[in-house]
């Protein structure tokens, strides 16, 4: 009896060290960007904590790194009052106007003023609450003066600290900024929404927007949204300057907006200002995430209390609003693509014109209601512009010019490759062909999805080879790749000796894929990579996710109802079950793996930049393999960089970086002997 509550202090203390550890490492790698230990051992040490945090709960709390995975599910999220009312800027358009606002703030202040100019980050306001440097509360912008409350959401922030650093804080205070998706981000995001069958999103604001009210805290955890934070409101003493008060949070743990980069400046008059103003127009379309203008501030505290508010927006700052690239062309016809899952989507098909510096020929409509919503007509005079997209899109049409007699434009009914009549679910935005089997885009695009490199990673196969086998009707079907032959092959266009050799061991080799990228492959509509890693987590095979029920399906942490229905509506129909029945005749892997690869601690605490094309790895797969033996994946060189390891066209300005900084660069041979 006696020993228990030193034991239990002694596990008290070893929880509070390993959070304060991994809060550390989540801020050297997401704030700083320069990890100091590999993925894996932060894994580890998560997992430990979150064990000892379910042996005893009596010390679970909700700022443990642990909770930053998300995990709760909030069904409403409410209405909370801002204690300091939340408004927004007013903007402007032109360097005209803001030379109005800087000639009114110098004459009501009557003396020098210093401003600081910062970016304008196009996303969503969130405020949050810190009391004795613990996060309690995240409330979103709402009307200004009440929002709603979303801290569990905004816990999964990884750069948004739970616990803040240092000891001189306010005790109790506020920090704002925005929320936003990266750029990469939302393209990845995209892109694994294709792959799942499931619409793209418009853009990287909106989907910020939304994924902050998602219900599941573990979907907002996958998607990684950022957050930069640069006003503070507190009751208790604080510096008077603005751009110190953002420098002293940044020394608290948070991201603010770097002053290195420019992100933030202070700034002496016009000139000054104009020239921020001026660098980010040109310069914005280099960053990571989208702005849409630059804000400038008062800096001073007792200044901007001199100036005050409107109800609206105060008087002590301005946003200059970028122009959007856009131009103006003529609709010549809208034509429509049927995508790998049967997918329609309309393109408008212009006169060429001239965008952002390229010519731009096509943009996408997204949807039938899209084109409603823009009364669409033929011949139309329409506006382009380019947005977080590599597609531009129409934004409005100029009706004053619409040609007299032109035709409204109207969705089609029939799939433009097949003639099967098109289907669109209630609640979809999206029309669909559902001849899956019979379709050729449709075939061709599974196929497509099957050898790619996320799935099936089919080397020495591309669209090209898909689209000639299938107009030599060798193949119909996924399945059909497994029974090609070198007879078949050997002198169809561009297939000689080596390229058959190279595509039927490609073929080959597939058949060792694990078997979570084997059930990704198949294309099943919302079955992206990561629902096919649970699904084959929870079920371990084939042949007993077949035969789950719909009760069996939804047991498994992010199935719902849409993916349930999904994977049923795909083993109900006897051409898929015959078909998955051939692929694992075939020998593919139908079932989890035993153990892991091999793993050791040779490079330990190792930093390699990894780059170029490697012949006996992929790059994740290289990576995977530096990870497992306990060395760290960074993506640029520097000083730090322990080894790069080049494959085939390395880029020449890595070469001479790591050179210059005397850093040693392996062969893929020279990386094997180091862990062998
Ligand atoms: S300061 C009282 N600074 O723009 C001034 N806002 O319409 C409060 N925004 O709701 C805002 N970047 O979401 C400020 N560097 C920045 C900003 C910024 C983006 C957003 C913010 C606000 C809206 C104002």
């Amino acid at each position: 009896m006696q020993g228990k509550p030193m034991d239990l202090q002694g596990i008290q203390e070893q929880i509070e060290h390993l959070r304060k550890e991994l809060e550390e490492h989540n801020y050297r790698y997401y704030v700083l960007d320069t990890p100091v230990i590999s993925d894996t051992v932060f894994d580890e040490k998560l997992k430990e904590l979150e064990k000892l945090e379910q042996e005893y709960p009596q010390f679970q709390t909700d700022n443990s790194p642990t909770k930053r995975v998300g995990g709760t599910v909030t069904k409403d999220f409410p209405t909370v009052k801002h204690r300091f009312p939340m408004l927004s800027l007013s903007n402007s358009y032109s360097e005209e106007e803001i030379q109005e606002w800087i000639d009114r703030v110098q004459k009501a202040v009557g003396e020098v003023v210093t401003f600081v100019c910062e970016l304008k980050y196009d996303g969503v306001a969130i405020g949050i609450r810190y009391v004795n440097g613990q996060l309690v509360q995240a409330i979103t912008r709402g009307d200004g003066s009440q929002g709603e409350e979303v801290t569990e959401n905004v816990r999964t922030i990884r750069t948004i600290p739970l616990t803040l650093k240092g000891d001189d804080y306010p005790e109790d205070f506020e920090i704002r900024g925005e929320i936003f998706l990266p750029l990469a981000r939302f393209q990845a995001l995209n892109d694994a929404r294709e792959a799942a069958g499931e619409e793209r999103y418009m853009n990287p604001r909106n989907t910020a927007s939304g994924t902050l009210k998602l219900q599941d805290s573990s979907i907002v955890s996958e998607r990684m949204l950022d957050c930069i934070l640069y006003g503070i409101y507190s009751n208790e003493d604080l510096p008077q300057s603005h751009f110190e008060k953002v420098v002293k949070a940044q020394a608290w743990g948070f991201k603010t907006p770097s002053v290195d980069q420019r992100f933030i400046e202070r700034c002496q008059g016009k000139e000054q200002i104009l020239d921020f103003i001026h660098h980010w127009d040109t310069e914005r379309t280099q960053l990571p995430f989208e702005i849409d203008g630059v804000v400038i501030k008062v800096d001073n505290e007792t200044q901007q209390v001199e100036l005050g508010s409107t109800a609206k927006s105060p008087r002590w700052a301005i946003a200059y609003k970028f122009k959007a690239e856009q131009a103006v062309t003529r609709l010549e016809r809208v034509t429509y693509q049927v995508g790998r899952t049967g997918a329609i989507t309309p393109v408008a098909n212009l006169d060429p014109v001239l965008l952002a510096g390229t010519i731009v020929k096509r943009a996408s409509l997204h949807n039938a209601d899209q084109i409603e919503k823009l009364d669409l007509h033929i011949e139309d005079q329409v506006y382009v512009e380019k947005g977080g997209e590599i597609i531009p899109k129409i934004t409005g049409v100029d009706m004053d010019n619409r040609p007299l007699g032109a035709q409204a434009v109207q969705f089609i009914q029939n799939c433009p490759e097949c003639n099967t009549p098109l289907v669109r679910t209630e609640g979809e935005a999206q029309h669909y062909c559902p001849n899956r089997a019979g379709c050729p885009p449709q075939i061709k695009g599974a196929i497509e999805h099957f050898i790619s490199r996320r799935a099936m990673d089919i080397e020495g196969m591309g669209p090209e080879t898909i689209e000639l086998l299938y107009r030599q009707g060798l193949i119909h079907d996924i399945a059909d790749l497994y029974t090609l032959s070198y007879d078949d092959l050997i002198g169809l266009e561009r297939l000689a000796d080596k390229s058959v050799k190279n595509l039927l061991a490609g073929v080959e080799k597939s058949k060792q894929v694990p078997f979570e990228r084997v059930l990704f492959g198949l294309g099943i509509r919302h079955v992206g990579e990561t629902v096919a890693k649970r699904l084959a987590k929870h079920f371990k095979s084939m042949d007993a996710l077949m035969m789950a029920d719909k009760e069996a399906l939804l047991q498994v942490d992010i199935i719902g109802e849409v993916i349930a229905a999904s994977l049923m509506h795909y083993f109900e129909e006897a051409a898929n079950r015959e078909m998955v029945q051939r692929l694992m005749t075939y020998g593919l892997q139908t079932e989890v793996e035993a153990a892991d690869g091999p793993h050791s601690d040779r490079l330990e605490g190792k930093k390699f930049v990894v780059s170029g094309v490697f012949h006996t790895f992929s790059r994740d797969e290289l990576k995977a393999t530096i990870e497992s033996h306990g060395g760290i994946n960074v993506s640029s060189i520097s000083k730090k960089t322990d080894y790069v390891v080049a494959g085939d066209n390395m880029g020449p300005s890595k070469s001479e970086k790591a050179e210059r900084l005397g850093i040693p660069i392996i062969s893929e041979e020279e990386f094997k002997q180091l862990i062998a």
